[in-house]
């Protein structure tokens, strides 16, 4: 039975998807039900501790046992959840279908721009009720961490049979075509989002990366690529099979990058060099009558 408080802020938070519901790595030492006003978020939180002692936050996005729907995550909560721990980053893994032959399945994908296909059912906000802002979106997720995302993968990933795609390696956008679901794409909506640019597709980013910035939160979300989706006539259509099995077949990668994250991200959210650059940015963002 682990503690159910734990009173020292949290900077680093790991949000694990569709085959990531814990951080085997490393030692549990709390396990937290945080309430926030948006409700509870997916599943409690768990804090471990590196072996210098370092605090960090996982939550299982779909639950512990796997039982939101994309659309029904309680996204709200979830961001609130890591901000009143004091979380200024954020590395979010997420399972996607491949939209380009290139990007094979295991691979690896760290995308720095969204399409939103969702259909506005999830709440993307948390200015509601009188408190009007605009947050922006243009860089829908932090570059520093980006770029250092992709280095670590690149380190962890070399002479393993799997690709890293980012920005950095294709000199071009990585973009992320986030959908509603639960049902797939047809055929032909995943031939336009690939005629639109799109690298990746998946169910889960919005509105995760929106609402963390909406927080001031720093946040990436790293792709393992699980499936090629509808477009690609020649291979097997996507099914969760598919999709569970190339994950579990992954896992250890996945581990590994998130050890070395880890071990990237401590000294630089301890520096202010990470978690800092959205600091008071809503600011500027909320708009009045006199503004
Ligand atoms: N997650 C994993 N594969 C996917 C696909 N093909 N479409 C949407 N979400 C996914």
């Amino acid at each position: 039975q682990l503690p159910h408080e734990f009173n020292e802020p949290v900077t680093l938070a790991i949000i694990g998807g569709t085959g990531l519901y814990k951080l085997d790595s490393l030692t549990p030492v709390a396990h937290l039900t945080v309430s926030t006003p948006w409700g509870f978020p997916s599943s409690p939180i768990t804090i471990s501790r590196t072996d210098d002692g370092f605090p960090i936050a996982f939550l299982a996005r779909h639950g512990q046992h796997h039982q939101y729907l994309p659309s029904d995550v309680p996204s709200q909560a979830n961001i609130a959840a890591l901000k009143k721990l004091g979380v200024k980053a954020i590395v979010a893994f997420s399972a996607v279908g491949s939209l380009q032959q290139h990007i094979k399945p295991r691979d690896f994908v760290i995308p720095n721009q969204v399409i939103d296909r969702t259909k506005g059912i999830r709440k993307s906000t948390f200015f509601e009720k009188g408190f009007v802002a605009h947050v922006g979106f243009g860089e829908p997720f932090d570059l520093k961490l980006n770029k250092l995302i992709a280095d670590s993968c690149a380190d962890v990933l070399e002479g393993e049979n799997v690709k890293l795609h980012s920005r950095h390696t294709l000199k071009d956008d990585v973009t992320l075509i986030c959908m509603e679901g639960p049902a797939f794409s047809t055929r032909a909506e995943s031939r336009l989002y690939r005629s639109w640019g799109g690298s990746v597709i998946n169910m889960s980013c919005l509105p995760e990366a929106k609402l963390a910035k909406e927080a001031e939160i720093s946040y990436q979300m790293i792709c393992m690529s699980t499936d090629y989706d509808a477009w690609n006539e020649t291979e097997e259509p996507v099914t969760v099979e598919t999709v569970v099995g190339n994950l579990k077949a992954n896992s250890a990668n996945a581990h590994r990058v998130a050890v070395k994250l880890i071990e990237v991200l401590e000294p630089k959210l301890k520096s202010g060099e990470i978690g800092e650059d959205l600091k008071h940015s809503m600011k500027f963002s909320v708009s009045t009558a006199d503004s």
